[in-house]
């Protein structure tokens, strides 16, 4: 049994268009040599790469082994990576072209041995989806929805920039493909912790009855990066932003699974009815005095470190933001009035990103709280509960509660309830490619965005961009934790992971 629990069993052939580029290198081929390592792969399945650099089957193969022995988190060694090679050709050809999509097709229709299940991969610009998907179509590269043998395409993000484009695009894939064979993939949906979310809500009976205003004081989603503008993303990134590259994706689904209602099932029809009540009713809070619904920063330089706008292929006068720091709420029966707390930036103190659940205080203070270094304590105010998914790093789940501190006195101190996935399993989490790509081989859709939600996501978007127009671009020194004009857009004091 592969140690993944899974094994694909439909014969598969993988064409990656974009096949020469960073992603490919990084993610998806030490994805699926994980997975052909772990014997999660179908026995037939081969791997296409096409795009326009010059290269034969053989180089190409000797390209895919050095990005493994640099990205692989599988060991490699000389047998198996000639053995994975075997499986992997190239297809040179620009996307503009349409012979190169012919001669695709004739491999298809005339080799025996190619698997005729066809999962692409659009690991290319955004700006090159539509003549790619429309070259599929002319050349007949698309079987018939819920049909054998059938196509899948994987799109990745960005899904638009703005609604308007996200509606474009929309139309675009749909014009060829049925929503049934589109898989928007969302890496952040792929982590083990994201996934832990919905078991943690729904397969325990005491957390769910205490998800509601009841008890939640407020919500805070942080996705911190050290990353500035490493490996030339400056160009793509001035163009971005934080609000479009983290918020409007990552972001609002990690706030949609913790928040969401119960689904009747865990299939991708019942998970996404409920996402996209949850995007339909968020909206960002309204401005109080002193506390905007949201701010935003940009990072200066200093210590060896350029600021933004010194960055290779950004804009010496860029305006863009790398920092977001917003107050949303949603306006439904179970979370009206709770403040969703979201924050995201480049350049943070450190990379993390995580899920704080802040239980209100009890109705009545019994006990004196402490802090304590030792034996030495210091009186603190009330600590209240707080649930805290951490997503990355050190993946886990921890309960922050009150304790009677042993002593003579009767105070209290925080402890946390710890539970982390290294200790209790002692092993590698799958990597999110790894379970993505699985789940689009096997045609569970669950965890990748449907276009509505996309649409829905950009909506939103649109309104936190109006409610904010006048907030003006506050800067921030690299290595902290942002602007201090963020602090205001919090009602309560203090952000968690500072
Ligand atoms: N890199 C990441 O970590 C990351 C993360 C999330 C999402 N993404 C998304 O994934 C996609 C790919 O990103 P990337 O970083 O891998 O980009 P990249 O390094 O620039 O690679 C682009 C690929 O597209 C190929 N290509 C470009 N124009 C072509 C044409 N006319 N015909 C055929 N092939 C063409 C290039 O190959 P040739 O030059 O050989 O033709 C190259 O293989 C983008 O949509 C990006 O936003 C990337």
């Amino acid at each position: 049994m592969p140690t993944l629990g899974v094994k694909v069993k439909e014969p598969v052939t993988f064409v990656i268009f974009g096949a020469t580029g960073d992603l490919t290198r990084r993610k998806l081929l030490p994805a699926l040599y994980t997975l052909f390592r772990d014997n999660a792969l179908p026995e037939a399945f081969d791997i296409i790469g096409f795009a326009r650099r010059k290269h034969d089957d053989r180089s190409f193969c000797e390209l895919m082994q050095d990005a493994l022995r640099e990205h692989s988190r599988t060991p490699v060694d000389d047998a198996s990576l000639a053995e994975f090679c075997s499986h992997l050709s190239y297809h040179r050809g620009d996307l503009s072209d349409p012979a190169a999509f012919k001669t695709l097709n004739e491999r298809f229709n005339g080799n025996d041995s190619l698997p005729a299940n066809r999962l692409f991969y659009l690991s290319i610009a955004a700006d090159l989806v539509e003549q790619t998907v429309s070259q599929m179509h002319a050349a007949e590269l698309i079987t018939q929805p819920k049909a054998s043998p059938w196509t899948r395409v994987v799109v990745e993000k960005p899904f638009g920039g703005d609604l308007q484009s996200a509606q474009v695009l929309n139309q675009i894939l749909l014009t060829h493909l049925d929503e049934s064979q589109i898989y928007r993939i969302d890496h952040y949906l792929g982590k083990e912790t994201v996934q832990n979310i919905l078991s943690f809500r729904f397969a325990n009976t005491i957390f769910e009855p205490v998800f509601n205003r009841t008890y939640v004081d407020h919500i805070e989603i942080t996705a911190a990066e050290t990353a500035g503008m490493e490996s030339g993303r400056g160009a793509f990134y001035d163009r971005t932003g934080a609000l479009r590259d983290m918020v409007a994706n990552h972001l609002f689904q990690l706030l949609c699974f913790v928040t969401m209602e119960p689904p009747d099932g865990l299939d991708a029809r019942a998970i996404r009815a409920e996402k996209i009540k949850i995007l339909h009713a968020l909206r960002p809070a309204a401005a109080l005095p002193g506390h905007p619904a949201g701010c935003f920063g940009q990072y200066t330089g200093g210590d060896g470190v350029p600021a933004f706008r010194e960055e290779d292929r950004v804009a010496p006068d860029s305006t863009t933001e790398t920092f977001a720091a917003l107050r949303m709420e949603i306006n439904n029966w179970r979370w009206a009035s709770v403040p969703i707390y979201l924050r995201t930036g480049k350049r943070m103190p450190k990379k993390s990103t995580e899920i704080a659940i802040q239980f209100r205080i009890p109705a009545m203070q019994l006990f004196q709280h402490v802090a304590c270094a030792g034996d030495v304590c210091d009186l603190t105010g009330v600590k209240p509960n707080t649930l805290i998914f951490r997503i990355q790093p050190d993946e886990g789940i921890f309960l922050q509660v009150s304790a009677k501190r042993p002593s003579m006195q009767l105070v209290v101190e925080g402890v946390d309830m710890d539970f982390s996935y290294s200790e209790k399993w002692n092993k590698e989490l799958p990597e999110a490619y790894e379970r993505l790509l699985l789940d689009a081989m096997r045609g569970d859709s669950t965890l990748f965005t449907r276009s509505d939600e996309v649409e829905a996501e950009w909506t939103v978007i649109e309104a936190i961009r109006n409610a904010t127009k006048d907030q003006p671009l506050a800067p921030y020194a690299a290595g902290s934790w942002g602007p201090p004009e963020a602090d205001a857009v919090m009602l309560s004091s203090g952000w968690k992971n500072e």
